[in-house]
């Protein structure tokens, strides 16, 4: 049977014979055509996360790669370009190919919402991460700007923390997965609803803006101010347009020169981060 398989938005075919049409066989398959190894790649089908014994669904699955040190080293830089182009023209695309029953509707969505199952009471992350996903005004974002994210989790706060910076969240792939910090650093409680919120509205605009150009912070106001007005029911003015900052304590990040609740322009927001994602990639 034939395969449909989209990976970093470009469609593969792949012709499989009947009684070998199972999930683990097509991770051999990408593996061989693709070069992501079977044990760093997801796939989904509907929103749902197959395991290696499911038979082939008939609908296109989408493969999720989870090490970037895998993805990295297959990529250059220029491969890497192409595939936001890609990207872009694809999401024109989306819309017309999806048929116009009550089920595709919820398109754009998280297809896939996931707490760490490793932390203490994963239940609690993941009434979390519902809570957002089905936050009226995240819903109508989407919808509105066809936003679709294949799964929505948590970070560990140990793996993204350094001396001097937190991460406070990522988007893989533009909209493949979105990591959200919930968690305080102690791993004693959660971070604020609105601060988590305001990042999830940063990584969702990652899904039409890599890195943290001009464009990308004018569409991060638009949007924040689009929440914000459907979160208050009446429009707001730029003036006071909704620039979130803090989280559970004030304290957004620590270390370095920046201190609780200090004002936060969007320069100091770029800068602070690009200084994360760099510590990142050292550590990588
Ligand atoms: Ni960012």
């Amino acid at each position: 049977m034939k395969a449909i398989v989209s990976y970093r938005s470009q469609n593969h075919e792949f012709e499989l014979r009947d009684d070998a049409a199972f999930v683990g066989r097509l991770k051999d398959v990408i593996h061989k055509n693709l070069g992501l190894p079977p044990q760093t790649v997801k796939l989904l089908a509907k929103g749902k996360i197959l395991s290696d014994e499911d038979r082939l669904p008939g609908s296109k699955i989408m493969v999720i790669a989870s090490s970037p040190e895998s993805i990295e080293a297959m990529k250059t830089e220029a491969q890497r370009q192409l595939d936001i182009a890609a990207r872009r023209a694809s999401a024109t695309h989306t819309k017309g190919a999806v048929k116009s029953t009550k089920k595709q509707s919820s398109h754009y969505r998280f297809h896939t919402i996931e707490a760490l199952q490793h932390l203490h009471e994963p239940s609690k992350a993941q009434k979390y991460l519902e809570r957002l996903a089905s936050d009226r005004s995240i819903q109508r974002l989407m919808e509105k700007h066809q936003l679709s994210v294949g799964l929505l989790t948590e970070m560990d706060p140990r793996l993204y923390t350094t001396h001097d910076s937190k991460t406070l969240g990522l988007n893989k792939d533009g909209g493949a997965e979105i990591l959200l910090r919930l968690r305080t650093d102690e791993l004693d409680g959660y971070r604020d609803y609105r601060g988590v919120k305001s990042t999830l509205i940063h990584e969702l605009v990652h899904n039409r803006v890599p890195e943290h150009p001009r464009s990308f912070w004018d569409l991060f106001r638009d949007w924040s101010a689009e929440v914000e007005s459907w979160e208050s029911g009446s429009r707001v003015s730029q003036s006071e347009v909704y620039m979130p900052q803090t989280t559970d304590s004030g304290v957004e990040w620590t270390g370095g020169s920046k201190t609780l609740g200090s004002g936060t322009t969007k320069g100091d927001v770029d800068d602070r981060e690009s200084r994360a994602r760099a510590a990142e990639r050292r550590r990588q």
